[in-house]
């Protein structure tokens, strides 16, 4: 969305994807992704937030080429992938761009050893530092900081963030130069959570890798991204700048999931009657605050973004554009539906 200060490894222009639910001759749609941009620099960490259903996973399981764009296009290191790269993305392209995941135990075949995990992706991209594949295999448990005598085990005999390291130097085998991390340390017990982001920031800032951080959690957001996007119904709402976008939140989606999270100084938890509130206005949203923006006028038809002034990072959403009533994750919950 912004111009990134870095030339963008990723830039996607109008992503969207539609979904048909129900078989074959279903008529029903869920626009799961509603035409987004975004720009990620070398070396850069953007967290993508918002609630569940929201469209994270999409968006990155289409940049992953997991899912086929129902339009749009997007560029990685400036080649257009779509245009060139059709339905099957080359072997170079699957290394470059890798995926993690909520579960590594999911992702993680028990029959076979540590090893193996990390062997298979070796051979399979010739990526073997000197064609060294045990030596490679040492060092890439050295960059996750697990010792070696791990590769001879099986992964029930891991702990969870142990086997979320062997993901991750799965991933590092094949020599990437961007992370997808989707709800990475969402399974993880809060104690090694705070490794497992570190140990992601290290690589990113040591090996130049850039990240898009997918997470429902702001504070694991604003700890590790430089960058903030927040997503909601499919749509990008707010972005910026991590510390100054949570301190400064302006999109009324931006302000209810702040308002929800855990927050030290706020004692007796988050208000349902003002998050209520919230939601309401993000869904009847007929003012917008930058009303005669004389950079992009306001519409109702159309997603425009203002800049906030004097943060050149920071944008948001124009107040005056809804999303559709049926647009997925736009339901007030049962607790939030407003009182009578
Ligand atoms: N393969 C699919 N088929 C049909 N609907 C899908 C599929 N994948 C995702 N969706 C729908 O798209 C919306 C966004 O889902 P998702 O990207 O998984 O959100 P998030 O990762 O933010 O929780 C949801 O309404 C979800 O039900
Ligand atoms: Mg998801």
């Amino acid at each position: 969305m912004t111009a990134s200060a870095k030339a963008p490894v990723l830039s996607a222009k109008d992503l969207e994807k539609v979904f048909t639910i129900g078989g074959m001759f279903s008529t029903r749609k869920v626009r799961a992704l509603g035409g987004v941009n975004l720009d990620i620099g070398h070396g850069e960490i953007v967290a993508l937030v918002g609630e569940s259903g929201s469209g994270k996973s999409t968006f990155a399981r289409l940049i992953a080429r997991l899912e086929q764009p129902t339009s749009g296009t997007f560029r990685f290191e400036g080649e257009d992938i779509m245009a060139t790269q059709g339905k099957r993305p080359k072997q170079s392209y699957r290394a470059a761009v890798q995926m993690i995941f909520q579960d590594p135990f999911g992702s993680l075949n028990p029959v076979h050893r540590i090893g193996h995990f990390l062997e298979r992706p070796l051979r399979l991209h010739g990526t073997a530092e000197g064609g060294d594949i045990e030596e490679t295999k040492r060092q890439l448990m050295h960059k996750v900081d697990l010792p070696d005598e791990l590769l001879e085990r099986f992964p029930h005999e891991l702990s969870g963030g142990q086997r979320q390291r062997i993901a991750i130097a799965r991933a590092l085998a094949v020599k990437p130069r961007l992370i997808l991390a989707d709800e990475p340390t969402s399974m993880l017990d809060v104690s090694v959570r705070i490794g497992v982001l570190n140990l992601m920031r290290k690589l990113c800032v040591d090996d130049g890798i850039s990240m898009l951080y997918i997470t429902h959690d702001l504070a694991s957001a604003r700890y590790l991204a430089d960058r903030i996007v927040v997503m909601f119904a499919g749509e990008f709402v707010e972005g910026g700048d991590s510390m100054e976008l949570l301190a400064n939140p302006l999109h009324p989606y931006t302000r209810l999931l702040v308002s929800a999270a855990p927050d030290p100084e706020r004692v007796g938890g988050y208000d349902p009657v003002e998050r209520a509130q919230l939601r309401r206005e993000v869904m009847s949203a007929d003012s917008c605050q930058w009303e005669g923006d004389p950079e992009v006028p306001c519409s109702a038809e159309k997603a425009v973004f203002h800049k906030v002034s004097d943060q050149p990072e920071h944008w948001v959403r124009c107040g005056r554009y809804r999303p559709p009533a049926d647009a997925p994750g736009t339901a007030l919950s049962a607790a939030e539906e407003p009182a009578a």
